[in-house]
């Protein structure tokens, strides 16, 4: 854990005794609200109230305020959420529903479970989020059956949402953000959440607000939205056992609430370290060998859920940082159109090339808010050691 700077003829040299560099590390951040956490846990388990209950709609209440939303219907995962939201809008067979095949399974398998058909748009290289031209052009040449939109906020950056915006109402789409990695991102100084009809909210352990299992929410500020997908979350019931429409069980557990409601507390801080972790790995790599760094849109707030970087020489770079203790990832190898799951919708390779590019190029370095300046130096080094090298 330690890096030192030495003098060697005039010249600074910097070494370091190797170090290990997770992508996350919940531990250190479970000890840094232990005493916090470990009580509201136990006050659940006291209370005996296991599902949905004061400590989830508590939290609903609070990631509402935090995200500036008139509502919060929290549910069982990010996937629940998606879901639910296209489910409550009345999206299904029929239906075709937008995004892009640079993004986790399930911003699509939500809309395949709907019934409805998913269409690929492709990605803006430097954002890596929907390309609102490529957008307009599939609503011209195929708008047919298009009831819905997804944009997804990859990486933690907002999509180009006042373009995304504008396109949706010319050609009468819904709007449903997938702000799975972006909780506390803005746009044009609004926050995620607000811009479509429904947010859809991941709280998926390595998530920048993670629970200690599943969890997930859907925002809107659509009281009648709101009301169906409560009812959605919990089978229709408006009353035991008395049914108004089929649903499902999206429901949150308690105890996901009570952590979720003590960590939101913090999140305000900890988005800030991971900005200024950004900030100093754009600092010490921009311009170094072939290296891009992530583009922050000007409009944008990144909350840099990952910090990725593309290069030609990617899985040289990410062998050499293995090598050296560092954990990388890379979201996404294999864009959806390219995976077995999707052959059924007849994309071949080529169709997507900014996403098939991405997918070549794109690794996450570690950023997390407990990461400390030493490993945040010690992987800036490494890295600048593979491309001198
Ligand atoms: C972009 C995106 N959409 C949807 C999801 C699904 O969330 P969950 O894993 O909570 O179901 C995730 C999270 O993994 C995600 O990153």
């Amino acid at each position: 854990m330690i890096s030192l700077l030495l003098d060697k003829s005039e010249k600074t040299t910097l070494t370091t005794i190797s170090m290990k560099v997770s992508l996350a590390d919940l531990h250190a951040q479970y000890l840094a609200i232990k005493p916090e956490v470990d009580a509201a846990i136990h006050q659940v388990i006291e209370s005996s109230q296991f599902i949905l209950g004061k400590a989830v709609s508590d939290f609903e209440q609070a990631f509402a305020k935090a995200h500036q939303t008139k509502h919060c219907i929290a549910a069982g995962s990010g996937t629940d959420a998606l879901h639910a939201a296209l489910w409550a809008l009345g999206v299904g067979k029929g239906d075709a529903v937008i995004t892009t095949p640079f993004t986790f399974i399930a911003t699509v398998e939500a809309i395949s479970l709907t019934g409805a058909t998913p269409v690929f748009v492709d990605i803006d290289p430097e954002t890596y989020t929907i390309d609102p031209e490529k957008l307009e052009e599939c609503l011209r040449s195929k708008r047919g059956n298009a009831k819905a939109i997804i944009p997804i906020h990859l990486y933690g950056q907002p999509a180009a949402m006042d373009s995304i915006c504008e396109i949706a109402k010319k050609y009468k789409l819904s709007v449903i953000e997938d702000a799975c990695q972006s909780h506390l991102a803005q746009y044009d100084g609004i926050f995620v959440g607000n811009f479509g009809v429904a947010g859809c909210f991941s709280f998926y352990p390595s998530k920048n607000l993670g629970a200690y299992g599943e969890g997930g929410a859907v925002t809107t500020n659509d009281d009648a939205l709101a009301k169906r997908i409560r009812l959605l979350r919990d089978h229709g019931q408006v009353e035991k056992y008395k049914h108004e429409f089929e649903g499902h069980n999206y429901r949150m557990d308690n105890i996901q609430g009570a952590v979720l409601g003590v960590k939101l507390k913090y999140l305000h801080k900890w988005t800030e370290r991971r900005r200024q972790i950004a900030a100093e790995y754009k600092k010490h790599l921009a311009g170094i060998g072939n290296l891009v760094m992530p583009y922050e849109l000007s409009e944008a707030r990144h909350v840099f859920h990952l910090f990725v970087v593309r290069t030609k020489s990617r899985n040289a770079l990410q062998k050499f940082l293995t090598e050296n203790g560092i954990a990388t990832t890379i979201a996404y190898p294999i864009p959806l159109h390219l995976q077995k799951a999707y052959r059924h919708l007849g994309y071949s390779k080529g169709d997507f090339p900014e996403s098939e590019t991405a997918a070549q190029e794109c690794l996450a370095l570690p950023i997390y808010a407990e990461m400390t300046d030493e490993q945040v130096e010690y992987v800036i080094e490494k890295v600048k050691v593979f491309f001198r090298d």
